[in-house]
């Protein structure tokens, strides 16, 4: 059957980023968002967030975990608010440490409602990847990175877009805005 959206929809893309990579994720995201009114805007722009039905925050996983500017962000989205978490990562897509950053960035948003994650692997600097080596802890890690090069490449964006276009079709269905075909538009 087919299906109809009543409304448009106010989503916001917001993101993070000190190389690069989530921000264009991030674009690829917003791209990937059809028949919305939808902005972008680094995450230190962002203002007033009650007037968006939908949020979209991306972050590189930094040790593990979220930056300190994001962390603030997710902890201060209102209540009930549907949120869609993003991030692009050194190490393995799925692996241990992608995985702990994004369910700690689902705990700091506890007061909104997380309707899913994406993440993607993310080129590391090569500065970075020659202190880690350095150290026995994280050369692990280090080595892992190295395999980071070329991402996010045209893959890693085509699934971004295509995560981007679940959520809006989940968030509409959430808010009782996906009706079938054919159903009055006025409600009557
Ligand atoms: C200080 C620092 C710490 C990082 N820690 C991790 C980490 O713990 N796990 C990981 O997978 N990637 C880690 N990375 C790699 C970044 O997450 C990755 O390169 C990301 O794509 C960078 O995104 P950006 O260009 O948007 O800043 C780290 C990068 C930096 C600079």
């Amino acid at each position: 059957m087919d299906y109809l959206r009543r409304k448009d929809m106010k989503v916001l893309v917001t993101y993070y980023t000190e190389s690069g990579n989530t921000e264009k994720l991030a674009q690829a995201i917003h791209d990937g968002i059809e028949r919305a009114d939808k902005e972008i805007v680094p995450i230190q722009d962002a203002r007033s967030l009650e007037g968006y039905d939908v949020i979209f925050c991306g972050f590189p996983v930094q040790s593990s975990s979220v930056p300190p500017q994001v962390e603030r962000f997710l902890k201060q989205i209102p209540e009930g608010k549907l949120l869609a978490i993003f991030g692009t990562h050194g190490s393995l897509r799925g692996g241990e440490l992608a995985v702990t950053a994004f369910y700690y960035a689902m705990s700091l948003a506890a007061k909104a409602k997380v309707i899913g994650t994406f993440g993607c692997r993310g080129k590391v600097k090569s500065k970075l990847i020659d202190t880690l080596m350095k150290n026995p802890e994280h050369r692990g890690w280090a080595i892992e990175a190295q395999s980071a090069g070329g991402h996010p490449g045209e893959p890693d964006l085509e699934d971004g877009k295509e995560f981007a276009r679940w959520m809006i079709t989940k968030a509409r269905s959430l808010q009782g805005d996906v009706v079938p075909v054919g159903t009055s538009l006025t409600g009557s």
